[in-house]
């Protein structure tokens, strides 16, 4: 089979085990990026696919063969780390040169290898620069070109972008993905930041505590999250705690009626997950949720509602589509309605 397997991949650091039988493919041209909070075993996971550190259990299959015993040089693997780790003393050519010499390409191929991997991340102009000449974005570009100067079967990239601004790591997240997709690069990305996760990856890999919590498509686990974890780890969401009563009806613990999902069963104690995107404020409709602004903010384009519903506050995020929107002062009295399919009921951990 192509592409990356993984299967009951463990580690243990003097007897804790940080990954637990983790199993995940990368379908060949796939990129898949394993999410979660820091210290969940991301790192760990990639390092153990790379080779830089020896996996306790489990098989790791790159395009059919089991790599898992052979050393990091001879894997077929590129890898990109948080810290630039360029060489500062090598010019930008240099250190992309320095890969294809440690995978003993030919002194003779070298320089066509380097200049076409430079042009893809668009850095040909600046291949005689030292590193201490580049912004933090182009550094990481050099980074990339190094990984990808190789031809890797499979790329492995950790946290590549975290030591960039914000806007430039929007940049740089589009331009990577779009590399990805033209050359159809197998990539594994490890990130902690969930929207990086969102806009690179076709499909995503939620852990915790050296566990696999879900995978699936970005629309997947958005709007299917199999537990409150994740729920509240990809994108923003409303939990609140009650019971699901069955017939689309939650008891809040306050003791608020609210709609749910009408196929959800009967579940106590249980959590009610609602984005606050989904939220309605409707003062026209009069089968409602009663509710009060607790407080707002104007966030150009959305406002930023926190709502009172008997105790249980809420937050609820209204595009600003119309200009001039006004925005709801504090103690207004509002009602609120959502789609029932919007609220779904999820087991309280
Ligand atoms: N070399 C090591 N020795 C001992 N413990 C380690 C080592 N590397 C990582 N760990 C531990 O393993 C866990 C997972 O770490 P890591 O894979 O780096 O997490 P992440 O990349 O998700 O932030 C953490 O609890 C960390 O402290
Ligand atoms: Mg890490």
């Amino acid at each position: 089979m192509q592409g990356l397997q993984i299967e009951n991949l463990e580690k243990n650091y003097n007897d804790v085990r940080v990954v637990h039988g983790l199993n995940l493919t990368v379908a060949e041209g796939e990129m898949v990026a394993l999410l979660g909070p820091s210290g969940c075993g991301k790192s760990t996971t990639l390092r153990m696919v790379a080779g830089f550190v020896e996996p306790s259990g489990g098989r790791i299959l790159l395009n059919g063969t089991d790599i898992s015993g052979m050393p990091a040089y001879k894997r077929d693997t590129g890898m990109v780390f948080q810290s630039y780790a360029l060489f500062p003393h090598m010019t930008v050519a240099a250190n992309v040169a320095f890969g294809l010499e440690m995978r003993r390409v030919p002194k003779s191929e070298r320089p066509a290898r380097v200049a076409a991997a430079l042009d893809m991340v668009r850095m040909s102009k600046l291949a005689d620069r030292m590193p201490r000449q580049l912004s933090g974005g182009q550094q990481q570009r050099v980074a990339l070109a190094r990984a990808l100067a190789v031809n890797p079967a499979l790329l492995l990239l950790d946290e590549p972008l975290s030591n960039l601004d914000a806007k430039l790591r929007g940049e740089v997240q589009h331009e990577i993905r779009t590399l990805q997709q033209r050359l159809g690069l197998t990539t594994l990305i490890v990130t902690h930041d969930q929207e990086e996760a969102l806009v690179m990856a076709d499909r995503l890999v939620i852990m915790e505590g050296g566990r696999i919590r879900q995978a699936g498509t970005p629309r997947e686990l958005y709007e299917e999250p199999s537990d409150i974890f994740v729920a509240g780890f990809v994108g923003r969401c409303n939990l609140i705690e009650g019971e699901s009563q069955g017939g689309g009806w939650f008891r809040t613990a306050n003791g608020a009626l609210l709609p749910c999902i009408d196929t959800a069963p009967a579940l106590k104690p249980a959590m009610l997950a609602v984005r606050p995107e989904h939220i309605n404020i409707d003062n026209e409709n009069a089968k409602g949720i009663p509710a009060r602004v607790a407080g707002a903010a104007y966030l150009g384009s959305q406002i930023e509602y926190r709502v009172d519903i008997s105790g249980t506050t809420l937050t609820v995020m209204r595009n600003n589509a119309t200009t001039g929107e006004q925005v709801l002062p504090v103690n207004t009295a509002i009602t609120l309605n959502w789609p029932t399919t919007a609220a779904r009921v999820l087991p309280r951990q």
